[in-house]
């Protein structure tokens, strides 16, 4: 199983301060050196993390392949044709949303997913859909041309964390997970079984298969389980980690300068 590492939210913490620091170049040699296969970053289009100037100087110096996730928006296509990234996914967008919320419609815009991918492949460019895990869905991305799905792990990850977690506990509650935990233990294994359907599906009509969204390091497992998916785009967790694996570090060093 391949990982690629999202390094989307070195570029939110920079975005804080709209400064030069940290620099999601740098993270990208250290998830060479971590074991990393790919890094994997989402060019948004009101640039709330990643800016272009990163996706050219990541495509310019990265010892990984690139894969870019973006929207079907015809500024950012061009864009992206220019610089020529390893891989394009191709993902719904909400400007109002926290992050990606669901899968792409590929049967809803298969006429423009259809068009893209063709340009995208004659420049040997790889093409994958993130989409859901709806058979329709899976045979459509198989007709538009794409070589490769990543399916959504986003509804399963959020029954995990209302179900083995503290989440239903804090504000950030999932309000319609609200509910007794002998259904969340039933959706949440409905959930793995569309996983594993879908994966299957995808595979037996010839497409890679990959998947991602809110894994970490506890929820991982079901998922890993999936022989037909062979890859995973894992962000947010593995910052979030960082943040406390890596402070006392930071700290220790910022006091030995100060204090000799
Ligand atoms: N894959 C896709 C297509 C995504 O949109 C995202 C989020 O940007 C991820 C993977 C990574 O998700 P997370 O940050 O929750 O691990």
């Amino acid at each position: 199983m391949l990982l690629g590492v999202n390094i989307d939210h070195i570029a939110t913490l920079r975005e804080a301060r709209k400064i030069n620091d940290p620099d999601p170049l740098e993270a990208v040699f250290i998830a060479k050196r971590a074991g990393a296969d790919q890094i994997t970053l989402h060019l948004r289009e009101d640039r709330r993390h990643m800016h272009d100037s990163d996706i050219k100087r990541i495509r310019e110096s990265s010892f990984l392949p690139l894969n870019v996730e973006c929207s079907i928006n015809p500024q950012i296509i061009d864009f992206l044709l220019e610089v020529a990234p390893h891989r394009i996914t191709l993902v719904p967008e909400n400007r109002a949303e926290v992050t990606t919320e669901g899968g792409l419609d590929v049967i809803g815009n298969f006429d423009r997913i259809a068009e893209i991918t063709q340009s995208f492949r004659g420049k040997g460019i790889e093409v994958s859909l993130f989409i859901d895990t709806q058979l329709d869905q899976i045979c459509a991305s198989k007709e538009v041309g794409a070589q490769m799905i990543e399916i959504h792990t986003g509804a399963y990850a959020n029954l995990h964390l209302m179900l083995n977690s503290n989440l239903p506990r804090t504000h950030h509650s999932i309000e319609s997970l609200n509910l007794p935990k002998e259904e969340l233990k039933v959706a949440l294994r409905d959930s793995i079984e569309s996983l594993q359907n879908a994966a299957k599906e995808a595979k037996w009509l010839g497409l890679e298969v990959a998947a991602g969204h809110g894994l970490n390091y506890v929820n991982l497992a079901p998922v890993l389980s999936i022989v037909e998916i062979g890859e995973l785009n894992i962000g947010q967790s593995i910052i979030a980690r960082a943040i406390f694996s890596g402070l006392e570090n930071a700290i220790k060093e910022m006091a030995k300068l100060i204090k000799g």
